[in-house]
């Protein structure tokens, strides 16, 4: 017999022996599923803190050492070596390509990068200044209705249906597109095509860059460093935008609705938002003088709703590797780009008290992703409103890789969590 935890309950003295199930790494899980069969009982678990819902074999996170790996190789070595179409591959096949099939897939998504001319008149319908989320999400919900046969998707060729490959290549071809409009709508500025002869990357900047007679200076070293942070966000685990993603897939909806409900998730400060507000908060920590201990102990104040944004994290509780990759990342395009010194200065002092105090310690609060990305961002001269946008672009694979891997578990069930009521009983609606 397996390992097993025996759970008792005191009310009726009826026991159960629920099993252990070992992943090949990390915390391994109790399989509850007969909990409430045996014992009549759901467990409680608020915000999900100790609750695995999915197998997965697309990313692992040991949170204690500050490891992340994509389907086994390490993030940094990745972010290194690997473009980020490449991680695409990586992340929808298991294997990286070999060379002829990294180019095949980079031209596939080059030939992807358009939209349906009707689709450009969504944009028309925001209002100026309308946040680029707001009409990314927008925008890739309504591709369902430009791709409607994706609602019947099959990887088996036989059942006659659309292959999920090409869905994905949609998504992460599209979606830097539809994000590119969103910008240039909210600033008044003509929309930009894409260019196919440009590398996926550089495309993007291209979009956002270029005037209406195709002019764009883009340096490598730009493309590279826009690579690597899609890269650092490709994919993260039960993260809260991949699980809504999951949670919409389990209902049998359309992928593309699955994908703009995670957009969605992501925009909140607490997740892919919190990279705007990184800018922000550095911004004012300079603009006060650098008067980062007020910041710090507003931090610290239980009675302040304030967070030190870039900080914390529900899985590490040590250095984000991606932070870490992103601060080296930094280092070297120091001397290359134009980096806001002054900021970068904040950022450094704000890391070295946090790490050094407390507070910080006791709950282990490291930088995350977010902490460095927005520096860099500036200094490619991404505009703030599209920092969220870029980490859209980045975990869009994840989320398609997410998708297909919940799509094909056969043990999967629409996602139906429970409650614990605790509203008013048998109320009775009195006669006049
Ligand atoms: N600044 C100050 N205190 C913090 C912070 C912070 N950034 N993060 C957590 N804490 C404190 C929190 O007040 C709590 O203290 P206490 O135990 O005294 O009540 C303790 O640390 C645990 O916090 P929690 O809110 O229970 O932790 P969580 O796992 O629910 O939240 C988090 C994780 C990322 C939402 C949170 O750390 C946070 O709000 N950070 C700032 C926002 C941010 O940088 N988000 C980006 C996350 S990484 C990118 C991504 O994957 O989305």
């Amino acid at each position: 017999m397996g390992n097993s935890v025996t759970i008792i309950d005191n009310r009726s003295g009826k026991k159960i022996d629920l099993p252990i199930l070992e992943g090949n790494r990390g915390t391994p899980v109790i399989d509850i599923k007969d909990l409430n069969k045996e014992l009549g009982l759901f467990t409680f678990d608020n915000g999900f803190s100790s609750t695995a819902h999915c197998k997965s074999e697309l990313s692992f996170i040991d949170g204690e050492k500050g490891e992340l790996f994509y389907r086994g190789y390490r993030i940094a070595d990745i972010a290194e070596k690997k473009s980020y179409l490449d991680v695409c591959y990586l992340l929808l096949t298991g294997e990286f390509p070999n060379e002829k099939n990294s180019l095949e897939f980079d031209m596939l998504i080059r030939k992807r990068y358009f939209l349906h001319e009707t689709l450009k008149e969504l944009f028309r319908a925001f209002p100026e200044n309308s946040h680029p989320m707001a009409t990314l999400s927008s925008g890739v919900a309504a591709l369902s209705s430009f791709y409607r046969e994706h609602l019947d998707l099959c990887d088996n060729k036989k059942c006659g249906t659309f292959d999920y490959f090409i869905m994905a290549q949609r998504i992460i071809s599209k979606i830097p597109t539809i994000a590119a409009y969103s910008y240039r709508h909210s600033k008044g500025l003509s929309l930009v095509y894409p260019d196919a002869n440009r590398y996926f990357t550089e495309n993007f900047l291209y979009m956002l860059r270029a005037y209406p007679n195709g002019d764009a200076e883009i340096k490598d070293i730009e493309v590279k460093s826009l690579d690597t942070i899609f890269t650092l966000h490709a994919d993260h685990g039960q993260n809260a935008s991949t699980t809504a993603v999951r949670t919409v897939c389990s209902t049998g909806a359309h992928p593309y609705a699955a994908i703009s409900a995670g957009i969605g998730a992501l925009w909140g400060r607490a997740h892919g938002g919190a990279n705007e507000q990184v800018l922000n908060q550095l911004r004012e920590i300079s603009d006060s003088g650098n008067d980062i201990k007020k910041f710090i102990d507003r931090a610290k104040d239980p009675n302040d709703d304030f967070r030190l944004m870039g900080f914390g994290h529900r899985v590490y509780k040590n250095y984000d590797p991606r932070a870490k990759s992103l601060k080296e990342l930094q280092d070297k395009l120091k001397n290359e780009i134009n980096i806001d010194n002054k900021l970068l200065e904040v950022a450094y002092r704000l890391e070295e008290i946090a790490l050094s105090d407390d507070y910080f310690i006791e709950r282990k609060l490291y930088p995350n992703v977010d902490f460095y990305s927005g520096i860099i961002l500036t200094a490619l001269k991404i505009p703030i409103s599209m920092f969220t946008p870029v980490f859209v672009i980045g975990r869009s694979v994840g989320w398609i890789a997410q998708w297909f891997e919940h799509r094909h578990d056969p043990s999967m069930r629409i996602a139906r969590p429970r409650q614990l009521y605790i509203g008013k009983v048998d109320r009775k609606i009195e006669d006049n």
